[in-house]
Formats: structure tokens, sequence, C-alpha cells
């Protein structure tokens, strides 16, 4: 992982008015004036396993348009429910930012990465607009790098993991052979063997205790169901994770999936839903061991 810096952005916003991601063409802004910096309404703090958001959310730079981003509610409820202010967020595959720019508005440290570097220019110009709200200095950081090597964050160190992944190749992230590492590019076999190198570096990194949470959904295959959701639960688990909760969120914009599916309807649901997974880090080996008895779960650690 290389740390990018403000001024690396400002350089590129000279030469670059728009970057391209897999097949989109997002608009590089530059500084912008925010004049909403949360949403109108705070009842939409959720309180049980399904989470709903038919207004994705478009205060402060959040827009829809990277491919495959998050609304803006689903870090907001996680940094608020999981984190307190000055903690140490943690977002290694951040796309256009939503997290770090929900970090930085609820006064939360935070680190971002993303293996594509036209993903980090993104996240600095979604990053790039005046705001005094913290009483407290707190610190951003954007880094190019590979969720599997996070070289530079030091063991036990982060207060909070939040993340949404490819969901294997349904969207890619890049062309093929534009950057290497781009997990939406892989086989998925090797997908799912590199989201078990990228749990054993969020186990390492996270504090003991902390949490970790990810948006994960799955697909179909020749009409079948491939539950892409519950391979990567079984990873972390094995990488030793202990499940917190486990989330349905209902899915709004299935519009790829609808037109290219449509006249099969008959044949299968549309999945309209993806798994917000909250993992937890256990104090130790004896609090994991007593998990995945009480569980009754083989679990591959011990
Ligand atoms: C679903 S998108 C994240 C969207 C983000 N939550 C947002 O709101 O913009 C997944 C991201 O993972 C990135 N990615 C793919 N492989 C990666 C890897 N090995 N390390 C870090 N990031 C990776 C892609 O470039 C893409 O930006």
């Amino acid at each position: 992982m290389r740390i990018v810096s403000f001024e690396e952005y400002s350089e590129f916003l000279k030469r670059h008015e728009h970057v391209i991601i897999g097949d989109k063409r997002i608009a590089l802004a530059g500084k912008k004036t925010v004049t909403q910096y949360r949403p109108v309404d705070d009842s939409v703090l959720q309180r049980t396993t399904v989470w709903s958001f038919p207004e994705r959310g478009n205060w402060a730079t959040h827009r829809g348009d990277y491919p495959g981003n998050w609304s803006p509610y689903i870090p907001r409820n996680l940094l608020l429910k999981y984190t307190e202010v000055c903690d140490i967020v943690l977002d290694p595959m951040m796309g256009s930012g939503t997290s770090i720019v929900e970090s930085r508005l609820l006064c939360r440290n935070a680190i971002g990465m993303d293996i594509n570097y036209n993903a980090v220019m993104v996240a600095f110009d979604r990053l790039n607009f005046h705001y005094d709200g913290c009483k407290i200095p707190i610190e951003i950081r954007l880094y190019h790098g590979d969720a599997r090597d996070l070289n530079l964050i030091s063991s036990n160190s982060i207060d909070f993991i939040l993340t949404h992944p490819p969901y294997g190749k349904i969207i890619s992230y890049s062309k093929k052979g534009e950057v290497t590492g781009d997990l939406s590019t892989l086989p998925y076999r090797d997908y799912i063997e590199a989201m078990g190198k990228v749990a054993e570096e969020f186990f390492r990194v996270l504090k003991p205790g902390k949490y970790c949470a990810l948006l994960i959904g799955d697909t179909r295959k020749n009409k079948h169901y491939v539950p892409i959701a519950y391979d990567i639960l079984q990873v972390f688990l094995e990488s030793g994770f202990i499940l917190k909760e486990n989330i349905i969120k209902i899915q709004w914009n299935t519009t790829k999936t609808s037109k290219v599916w449509s006249k099969l309807e008959n044949d299968f649901y549309l999945i309209a839903h993806e798994n917000l997974f909250v993992f937890r880090k256990p104090v130790s080996e004896s609090e994991y061991r007593k998990y995945k008895f009480s569980a009754g779960r083989r679990y591959g650690k011990i």
C-alpha cells in the first residue's frame, strides 16, 4: 500500500476532468460547496436486522454514480452504532469513499484504500469540501493498494472496519488486465480464496473486541443460486472472527438485474437483498472457542 497525498490528487485534477471505473465515466468536480452535512431525517437509524433505504441519500457529496456504491445510510448507521468520536476507522475497498466521507462528517479518524488508482482520485474528490463540524481535529488518510496486504497498518490498531467488496465478477471495477489485484476480475474460487486473505488481514489489524462490517450479495448462474455471501461468511469465520449480526439489506436498485433477466422472471425470484455481516474479533482464543461450541458449528481455525 502507498499513501496518496491531497497534492497528488490536486495535480491529477489539473489533467483530468473525469475517470473511468469499469465502463462508467465519473466526473471529478474539484472543490465543492456543501450545504447539507447529514440526512434530513435521523429516523433512518435502524433497529432491526432488516435494513431498507428507498431513498439512497444524497447529502454532502454523496452521489449514486460510482458502480455498486453503497447508500451512505449504511456506513452512517454502522459508524453511529459501532464507533465513538476520534476512533480509527478503515475501509480498504472504499471505491468512491462513501464510508470515508461519513467518517469525516461524524468526526472519526479514517483510513481509506482502493486497488484502483482512479477510485482513490474519486474518493479525494468526494472529500474535497469544507467542513468544520468536529471539535477535535481528525485525520483522513487515503492509500492506493490491495486489501490483502495492509502492510502499513499495525496489528491491533483499528477500531472499526467497514467495507463493501466486489461480489465476485457481478460488477467489474476495471477492464481486463487494467488493474492488477482487482478482485472483481478473478474466477470464483480465486475470488473466495482472495477474500480469505482479506479476512486474515482484517483480523490482524483490528483491535481485539472490535467489529468489522461487510456488505455482500449473491448471484445466479445457469438460473441457480450462488450464495456468495455464505461463502464469504465461512472464510471470515475460519479466519477467527465471530458473528455479531447478519443483517438483510433490501436492494432497491436492481435495474441491471431485472433488465438482463426480465424475460426469465417466471423462472426464479429476482434477488432483492444483500447480507450485511458484522463480525467481532474475539478478545481471546477461549472466547472464540466458547462461541464456536455455543453456535454448534465446526469452524476451521480450532
Ligand atoms: C463495491 S465497490 C465499493 C464501493 C464503495 N462502498 C462506495 O460507496 O463507493 C468495491 C471496490 O473494491 C475495489 N477493489 C477490488 N479489489 C480490491 C483489492 N484487492 N483491494 C482493494 N480494493 C479492491 C474496487 O476497485 C471497488 O472500488
